[in-house]
């Protein structure tokens, strides 16, 4: 049986069900409070790590309502946000932004918002492609050689931009969209997996078309299960490196979402979900 943990970095030991927390609303007001009970109550489920990112909530937002619903933190949670996408002024269209200055000062905020001394994995949302990646992966290694960040992640990566990355600093983790009907990064999986490096998928709770959602649906009944569960079981046993962080706003979601961990597909199952994802 696949272990239920994985150590990020070769050292920090995670639940790998987590959960993604874009899903929660930080607006004022009941939304608000709703998104607060289930940030605690993922905890309280025993989730040991939450996905967040700069970006969430319009600059910061979801960062903070994480600090107010979870501070002081577990010592085993991990929150792990990411940088690299910004405004291009007040107001201004998000872009891909991965000029040093800007990698510092998101990571500078995030320390403030989470109210933390350190990040322990801090990801790259997304390479910019008008800056050297080895500049934004050396203003990485720079802040965690300050001990300002305890290890680098990646987002929506190929194979040969990790591997290039991987020369300039170490990669901790790899966060790129995958699920049981989209595998289209399969080769960045692979990479990861003979690496030992986190694969952090996102767009989990994915049914995809007529034909793949009654087999999904399928194997949801007999194992009396529902899709969604299915689709993280077969996630979790995929791989021993794919840590999946659906998300969700409602508690029930949630409590359904980190049930799929104890499903168990029998080997005809998994050969049958196999057959629906698409690689390319
Ligand atoms: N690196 C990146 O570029 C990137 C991009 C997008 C997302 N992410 C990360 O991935 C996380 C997941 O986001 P995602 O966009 O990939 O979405 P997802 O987790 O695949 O799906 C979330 C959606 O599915 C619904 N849902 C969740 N559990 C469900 C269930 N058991 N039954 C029915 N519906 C359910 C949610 O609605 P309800 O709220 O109603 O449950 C929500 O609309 C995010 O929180 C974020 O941390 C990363």
């Amino acid at each position: 049986m696949t272990s239920t943990t994985f150590r990020v970095g070769g050292d920090l030991e995670v639940r790998r069900l987590g959960f993604g927390a874009m899903h929660l609303s930080a607006e004022p007001g009941p939304d608000r409070e709703r998104s607060l009970a289930v940030a605690r109550r993922a905890v309280e489920l025993g989730v040991t790590l939450i996905d967040t990112a700069y970006l969430y909530g319009d600059g910061g937002a979801n960062e903070e309502l994480l600090a107010e619903a979870l501070h002081p933190y577990p010592d085993e949670l991990l929150i792990t946000t990411k940088v690299g996408v910004a405004r291009t002024g007040p107001g201004g269209d998000w872009r891909f932004d991965g000029r040093p200055a800007v990698l510092r000062e998101q990571v500078e905020q995030a320390l403030r918002r989470l109210r933390v001394e350190r990040i322990e994995l801090l990801q790259l949302h997304r390479v910019d492609p008008d800056t050297p990646l080895a500049e934004q992966l050396g203003a990485l290694r720079e802040l965690r050689d300050e001990g300002k960040i305890g290890r680098i992640g990646l987002s929506e990566v190929t194979v040969d931009e990790l591997a290039r990355a991987r020369e300039v600093v170490e990669i901790a983790s790899v966060q790129n969209r995958y699920n049981l009907l989209d595998r289209a990064h399969e080769p960045v999986l692979a990479a990861c997996e003979a690496a030992g490096i986190a694969f952090l998928p996102w767009r989990t709770v994915a049914w995809g078309d007529a034909g793949a959602r009654a087999e999904v649906a399928a194997v949801a009944a007999e194992l009396d299960a529902t899709p969604t569960q299915v689709a993280l079981a077969w996630l979790l046993g995929h791989s021993p490196v794919i840590l999946p962080i659906p998300g969700t706003s409602r508690a029930d979601h949630l409590a359904e979402n980190l049930a799929a961990e104890s499903l168990r597909l029998s080997p005809a199952q998994r050969v049958r979900l196999d057959g629906l994802g698409v690689a390319s």
